[in-house]
């Protein structure tokens, strides 16, 4: 058996697509992801059909933001943002949450945490 992927041991696109439902929906409606609600466009739809592209290939499976826009290059990206500690926080409280919502189970959940705050500690670029 080969060894299976996050992607996989989630349970895959639909798991993948309700975690960021589940993440957009939050940062919509709780009052402590205010700073970093206000970064993104009125709109959340696109933010968060990025955001389940780029996963789908972050986690191993279909690599559709490569397909479909092109390298991630997601410090870059992230430049035009001001990002500090505060920010990183609170884009990590809110995945966190997200992945309760999804009942992901809990050794995967402290994995996917662990890398979720990595990648956000690494997209900082402003002090503090
Ligand atoms: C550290 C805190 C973070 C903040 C404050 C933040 C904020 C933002 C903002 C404001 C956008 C623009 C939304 C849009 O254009 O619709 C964005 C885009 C994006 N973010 Fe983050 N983000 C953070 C961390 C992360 C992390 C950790 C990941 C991945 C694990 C991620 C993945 C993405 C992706 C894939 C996009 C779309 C990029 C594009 O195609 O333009 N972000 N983020």
């Amino acid at each position: 058996m080969p060894e299976q992927t996050l992607y996989q041991l989630i349970g895959g696109e639909s798991t993948v697509a309700a975690l960021c439902d589940h993440f957009y929906g939050l940062m919509a409606q709780t009052p402590q992801f205010q700073t970093i609600r206000a970064m993104h466009p009125d709109n959340l739809q696109s933010s968060r059909d990025k955001l389940f592209m780029f996963l789908s290939g972050w986690l191993g499976g279909p690599d559709l933001y490569v397909q479909q826009i092109g390298n991630p290059m997601l410090r870059r990206r992230h430049l035009p943002f001001a990002i500090g500690t505060e920010e990183r926080d609170q884009w990590v409280a809110c995945m966190y949450l997200a992945m309760e919502s999804v009942s992901i189970e809990d050794a995967l959940r402290k994995k996917l945490l662990d890398a979720f705050f990595n990648t956000a500690d690494f997209m900082r670029n402003k002090a503090g």
